[in-house]
């Protein structure tokens, strides 16, 4: 009895010390951790990623460490991913389709839409060989119920993970280079539009056929030596901080630019890394196509401009900018009737 019970005590003294050891050892193990997370905290803000922001805007990408990370990139302010994805529009990765049109918007633009699928737009809705697509962000109710309505209808819009604003513009180009990149990558041309262009689809064809085989190029209305406006009142506002140089670079301008496939990866990729910048142009086909060597043509039937209802103009151009909703249907009556007669399209570099 006796040697029994004092073999008991002596086993249960091994156990208790033995728990005890565990919980000591193990909680030291925890409060390691705890410790080198604490004393990587201080780290953090002398970091340059995690100066301007708060680790919870850290994305994996950013953690990781990918490149060099940049201040407020546009991958660290974009969630990817698309609230509408319509990937099925760009059949086999886009290999057999000679063009893709993309085109932004904003939510409450229907009116917009609606004319450039009665138009332009229409006539190349039906083609196989080209795909056509509206680009918006999230939007508040009433509009977003109506997007939704609008997309069960036509199924021709895609919308990313942003709040549609105009100061989010860069945003909406991340987000086509996005869904081209995922869903289009082998498409050959791609054109990117504003939903108050009129586009010239026959001339635009044309002119995508004659340099179906460039590599590398950005074709548009190029801006050489620009500067930043630095008026706080102005649309084309650039601080500074978000821009220093004297001089911007050499860019081909928003409303209607082409760029060659080949550029959809490198583009998104760099546009990712990128530092945030409000002007859509400056930032993708001026900062980022510099950095990646890009050429950038002008293209002189890209007028991206307003110009007087002459019809010829528009029968001789790819792009015209600032068209009202309703003018495109007059716009477009007139360069189908062919009652004028102009002089024949030529398209630039043929
Ligand atoms: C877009 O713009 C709005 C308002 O200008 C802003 O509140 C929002 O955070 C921006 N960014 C994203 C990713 O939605
Ligand atoms: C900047 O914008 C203002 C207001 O829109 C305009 O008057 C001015 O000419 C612009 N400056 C430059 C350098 O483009």
């Amino acid at each position: 009895m006796e040697l029994r019970s004092a073999a008991i005590r002596r086993l249960l003294v091994v156990f208790v010390c033995g728990v005890f050891g565990y919980v000591v050892f193990y909680n030291s193990l925890l409060m390691d951790r705890r410790g080198s997370l604490l004393h990587a905290a201080p780290a953090g803000p002398s970091s340059p990623t995690s100066r301007q922001k708060p680790p919870s805007q850290s994305t994996p990408a950013a953690v990781a460490g990918t490149a060099a990370p940049v201040k407020d990139s546009i991958r660290s302010r974009l969630e990817p991913g698309f609230r509408i994805a319509n990937g099925g529009r760009c059949p086999e990765r886009g290999r057999d389709l000679r063009l893709v049109i993309l085109i932004t918007t904003a939510p409450g633009h229907q009116r917009q839409r609606k004319a450039i699928r009665l138009t332009w737009g229409g006539s190349v809705a039906q083609r196989r060989d080209v795909t056509l697509l509206f680009f918006l962000g999230r939007a508040a109710e009433p509009h977003q119920s109506a997007v939704d309505e609008e997309q069960q209808t036509y199924g021709d819009i895609v919308q990313g993970n942003f709040v549609d604003a105009y100061n989010n513009l860069t945003l909406k180009s991340a987000v086509m280079l996005e869904w081209l990149d995922t869903f289009c990558p082998d498409a050959r041309m791609i054109l990117k539009t504003d939903d108050d262009m009129f586009i010239n689809t026959d001339n635009l064809l044309k002119f995508v056929d004659v340099h179906s085989k460039d590599t590398n190029k950005l074709f548009g209305r190029l801006a050489r030596r620009w500067k930043p406006n630095r008026s706080v009142k102005s649309k084309y506002y650039l601080s500074p901080e978000s821009f220093a140089g004297k001089y911007l670079p050499d860019f081909v301008t928003g409303p209607a630019y082409v760029m060659t496939g080949d550029l959809v990866k490198p583009l998104y990729q760099a546009t990712l890394d990128a530092k945030f910048l409000t002007l859509e142009d400056v930032l993708v086909t001026g900062v980022v196509a510099d950095k990646l060597h890009i050429k950038r043509v002008h293209a002189k039937e890209f007028i991206n401009d307003r110009i007087k209802a002459d019809t010829c103009k528009f029968a001789t151009s790819v792009s015209v900018h600032m068209v009202k909703f309703e003018e495109q249907f007059d716009i477009w009556k007139r360069i189908q009737d062919g009652r004028t007669r102009c002089p024949q399209y030529v398209p630039t570099g043929g």
